[in-house]
């Protein structure tokens, strides 16, 4: 589903991945740990296609992403997003913020979604009259609205209680499981990373397996 090989990046002199070899299989969910600064958002970002890296490739859906040349619709077909910070957008409804960048043809699921989310009586409420677990199920929501064959999360839980944390988690595998969509977490909390069917550790711009 994913494949990177040889990955090196650099910002500017700093060279923050170091020849990465990375791979998820269809319908994995695998987790990311690593210390503070030791490259998870960065490798997140150009498995992603967000940023290109310095040296290195990658395949995604079969695709290399060098030759895909409509990258904005390849991203809103095949890939969602969840970050740490939800990004819902204040003056728009629960519903609004999730359906604002869907196809039309993906608006019909949206209610049904909202109910298997524990979410649908916050329907017209406004992201800040919802609590912070509630938001991070309704940017949940909006990476799978669209019906994404790739989630990407970087820190889906990381401002949110164990409890919320645990929740949230929970939700996104079961989702994740249910609909076979590939997810890719980076995260600090290893008990979290523990729901995962793979675990990576980042150290330092290098990557091997949790164990
Ligand atoms: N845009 C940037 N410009 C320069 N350096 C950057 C940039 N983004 C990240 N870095 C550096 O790259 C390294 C890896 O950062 P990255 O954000 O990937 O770490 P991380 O594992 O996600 O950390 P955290 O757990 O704190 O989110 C760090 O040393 C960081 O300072
Ligand atoms: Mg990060």
């Amino acid at each position: 589903m994913i494949k990177a090989k040889a990955l090196t990046h650099r910002f500017g002199n700093d060279e923050v991945l170091h020849c990465v070899d990375f791979s998820v299989a269809e319908g994995e969910f695998v987790a990311i740990v690593g210390e503070s600064g030791s490259g998870k958002t960065t490798l997140l970002s150009i498995l992603s296609t967000l940023l290109t890296p310095t040296e290195g490739s990658v395949k995604i859906i079969g695709d290399d992403t060098q030759n895909i040349k409509k990258i904005d619709d390849f991203r809103r077909k095949n890939v969602g997003f969840i970050f740490q910070f939800h990004y819902l957008i204040n003056y728009l409804t629960v519903y609004e913020n999730i359906t604002l960048a869907i196809d039309k043809e993906h608006k019909t699921g949206i209610e049904s979604l909202l109910e298997e989310l524990g979410i649908k009586e916050l329907h017209d409420r406004y992201p800040y009259e919802i609590s912070g677990g509630q938001r991070q199920r309704v940017a949940i929501a909006r990476a799978l609205a669209n019906r994404p064959k790739i989630i990407f999360a970087d820190e889906p839980t990381g401002n949110l209680d164990s409890k919320n944390s645990q929740i949230v988690f929970n939700i996104l595998k079961k989702m994740a499981k249910k609909n076979n969509i590939t997810v890719v977490v980076a995260t600090h909390d290893l008990q979290q990373a523990k729901n995962a069917d793979t675990i990576y550790e980042m150290n330092d711009g290098h990557i091997s397996n949790y164990n």
